[in-house]
């Protein structure tokens, strides 16, 4: 068991599911990696997990990159399949930090059936907040380092209507369920945004 510190989440149990969330380009993929050590469960990013599957070539991936290229999203059939079989690995026996997962309050409702049948609850969402402006422009940023398929400006503006027409509402789904919801101004440098999230964990 991770040692725990009691704050505004509390004690850090055994098993712990953790949601991070936040519009395209907020550092959820980056702080879900740093989270890892901090928190001692797998960073889980259903984004990497599909891109991984049309680098491959797979079926699933040929029939999920035409969407992922035009920042729209994958059916709920795909993405359940894919999770599951992530989450069946060794690494995720003590739980995850899911990125990218759930998307829409009927994912977050099949988590929830999910998590139900194994007595452990989404312990915490971490909501990242970054103005629209410096998303774009981290997103266009890294459009000419990796050549990511949907970072470009008719991609973006599609994966930014998305998030707000169905993302969005994954967050009062939360609130409603009583999950501790911990929005994290995600602004300034990673290091910086990884102390606020951790301060914002153990409540100091
Ligand atoms: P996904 O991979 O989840 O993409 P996204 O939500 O658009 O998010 P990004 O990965 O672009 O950004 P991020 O918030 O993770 O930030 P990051 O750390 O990378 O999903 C891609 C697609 O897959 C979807 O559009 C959909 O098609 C499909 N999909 C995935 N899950 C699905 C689901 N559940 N249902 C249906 N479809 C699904 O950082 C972004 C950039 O900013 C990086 O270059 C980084 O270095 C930089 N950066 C990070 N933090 C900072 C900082 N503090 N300061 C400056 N730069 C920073």
């Amino acid at each position: 068991m991770i040692p725990g510190p009691v704050g505004s989440i509390g004690q850090v149990p055994d098993r712990a599911i953790w949601v991070i969330l936040g519009p395209p380009g907020s550092g959820k993929g980056t702080q879900a990696e740093l989270l890892t050590t901090a928190l001692g469960v797998p960073h889980v990013s259903t984004g990497d997990l599909l891109r991984a599957e049309a680098e491959a070539g797979t079926p699933l991936g040929a029939a999920v990159a035409p969407l992922l290229a035009a920042g729209e999203l994958v059916p709920d059939d795909l993405i359940e399949r894919v999770l599951e079989r992530r989450l069946t690995r060794p690494d995720a026996v003590r739980g995850a930090m899911l990125d990218g997962y759930p998307r829409t309050v009927a994912q977050a409702r099949s988590l929830d059936s999910r998590l139900a049948a194994s007595g452990c609850p989404v312990r915490g969402v971490l909501l990242l907040q970054v103005a629209e402006a410096t998303l774009v422009e981290r997103l266009l940023q890294r459009a000419g380092e990796q050549h990511r398929a949907d970072d470009n400006r008719r991609a973006i503006a599609e994966r930014m209507t998305e998030y707000r027409e169905r993302t969005e509402p994954v967050i009062a789904y939360y609130r409603g369920a009583g999950v501790p919801v911990l929005p994290i101004d995600g602004t300034g440098d990673v290091d910086a945004v990884h102390e606020r999230i951790i301060r914002s964990i153990y409540g100091e």
